[in-house]
């Protein structure tokens, strides 16, 4: 088992050896050409349940160019109890290049998510970004499924408006804890994506469940490409079934984050690539990355 490091995005396209594909071709510019440090206005600052937050914030450009499944690293201000010492990685929830707004939906767990939720509205902070890989749709799809849980889902609704954008139907299947933390329902629903919710409250959430689901999707041709994004679970049954399947699909990977810019090496994760591990930096070979290639974690 040899091990490289990669230092290319990796895209999909078509098989080792030419047959089936098994990763949509890019489709679309994925990194703007230019990444930028900029100061950004907080203009709405919500909590939108006990867990999770929404903030607003009004940009100037390249922020607002940013596209689905890339992510900023945002300043997280100090407060008496926490020095978050580094910024945090946030997937783009929303970006509107007419009004200069970028948002991020986010969840409050450590030291960098708590210094970020006190921040007010009418102050300043700092983003950097847009950084890295976003997500891309196989030309020729007809429709995608996106299978995400907890704050992935923040991440996946771009990429659905994204495809209805281009024509694309979404089934999208939203996995929470319970219905009060089952985020983005509206913004699926906005687009006219087929919902399906499952929930760990009521067993829903269960694997099988989901995979009956999914293979429903598949069975009925709404299914030319999978996305997922906040489950090791759930992205282990994506790619088993796609691989079954010959369903290409892209994962949205986190890890943790120092520069965000390819220079640390900190955020490394392992890739099956043809039978051989490669390692990748997720911050600029991702966080977008094809599903049949991904290592559990
Ligand atoms: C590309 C990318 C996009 C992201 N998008 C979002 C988003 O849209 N919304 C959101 O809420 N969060 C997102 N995250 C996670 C976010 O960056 C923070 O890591 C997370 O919010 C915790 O930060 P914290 O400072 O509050 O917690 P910390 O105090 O830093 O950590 C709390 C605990 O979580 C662990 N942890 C921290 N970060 C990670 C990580 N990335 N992976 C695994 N374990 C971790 C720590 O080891 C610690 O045990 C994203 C991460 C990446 C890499
Ligand atoms: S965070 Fe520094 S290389 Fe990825």
């Amino acid at each position: 088992m040899g091990q490289t490091i990669s230092f290319q995005p990796v895209r999909l396209g078509a098989a080792p050896d030419g047959s089936a594909p098994v990763g949509p071709a890019a489709t679309a510019p994925v990194a703007p050409s230019h990444i930028a440090d900029v100061l950004g206005v907080v203009v709405s600052h919500v909590w939108l349940n006990d867990e999770y937050r929404h903030l607003v914030l009004e940009a100037p450009e390249p922020a607002p160019l940013a596209r689905a499944g890339q992510f900023f690293n945002l300043e997280c201000p100090h407060t008496a109890e926490d020095k978050p010492f580094l910024r945090r990685p946030m997937s783009l929830y929303r970006a509107d290049p007419v009004h200069g707004i970028v948002e991020f939906l986010y969840k409050v767990t450590g030291v960098g998510t708590r210094g970020l939720a006190s921040i007010k509205v009418g102050r300043t902070m700092r983003l950097l970004g847009p950084l890295g890989v976003g997500f891309s749709i196989p030309d020729g799809a007809r429709s995608i499924v996106v299978l995400g849980r907890g704050v992935g889902l923040a991440t996946l609704a771009p990429l659905a408006e994204m495809a209805a954008a281009r024509g694309v139907g979404v089934t999208a299947i939203l996995s929470a804890r319970s219905a009060a933390t089952v985020m983005s329902v509206e913004r699926f629903a906005a687009i006219g994506a087929t919902i399906q919710i499952v929930l760990d409250q009521d067993g829903t959430s269960d694997p099988a469940n989901v995979e009956r689901i999914l293979r429903e999707a598949a069975a009925v041709g709404r299914a030319d490409a999978f996305y997922t994004c906040g489950s090791n679970r759930l992205m282990l049954l994506m790619q088993r079934l796609g691989r079954e399947l010959s369903i290409p699909g892209e994962v949205a990977l986190e890890q943790q984050m120092a520069c965000g810019l390819g220079m640390c090496f900190c955020c490394v994760r392992n890739f099956s690539v043809d039978g051989v591990v490669e390692a990748r930096r997720v911050c600029t070979d991702g966080p977008v990355f094809r599903l049949d290639e991904a290592m559990p974690w």
